[in-house]
């Protein structure tokens, strides 16, 4: 049997997009090896230890990897832990020609704060239990990472 019109195939589809749109986005990292403030490495390093762990759900969730519930487990321990730690890496206004941070990270540091927050409670939010469960929750990952670089973070 052909079913030419699947809805929930279409829709998929669309979270696909959006993902691979997202993504794309946050993986434009900046040039951390030639940044010479310690704090601004620092807060770099943990961006991209974000961008990994969130690398490993969203290929998972692509099919550009098999779900694998440990790899999968580990990769949300990770997102929790380093969300966590997005307020500690950015209190102090370290500053590099290659930082991407706008100002305002500290002009508005509690709703800064609040960002990272919300990022963190979407990690915590993520359901590793099968990959329908990680497709359902991951978006809202996705979002709240987009959000806060939306307001805090120069475009290339
Ligand atoms: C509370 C705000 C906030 C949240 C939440 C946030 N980021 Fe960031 N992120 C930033 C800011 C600000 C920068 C720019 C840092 C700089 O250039 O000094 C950045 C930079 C980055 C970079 C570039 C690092 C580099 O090497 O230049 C990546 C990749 C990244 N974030 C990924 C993520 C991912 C993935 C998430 C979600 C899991 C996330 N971020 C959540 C604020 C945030």
């Amino acid at each position: 049997m052909k079913h030419v019109h699947h809805p929930q195939r279409l829709s998929f589809g669309a979270v696909l997009i959006a993902l691979v749109v997202a993504t794309a986005a946050l993986a434009q990292t900046g040039q951390i090896s030639q940044v010479e403030n310690r704090g601004v490495q620092k807060r770099m390093a943990l961006m991209n230890i974000n961008n990994t762990a969130l690398g490993t759900l969203t290929d998972m969730m692509g099919g550009r990897a098999f779900f694998d519930k440990a790899r999968a487990r580990a990769a949300r321990r990770s997102l929790i832990s380093a969300t966590g730690d997005i307020p500690s890496v950015f209190r102090k206004q370290h500053t590099d020609p290659l930082s991407r941070a706008r100002p305002e990270v500290w002009l508005h540091w509690r709703d800064f704060k609040d960002h990272a927050k919300a990022a963190q409670r979407a990690a915590r939010r993520l359901d590793i239990d099968s990959l329908p469960d990680l497709r359902q929750t991951l978006p809202s990952l996705i979002s709240a990472c987009l959000q806060c670089h939306r307001s805090y973070r120069k475009p290339m």
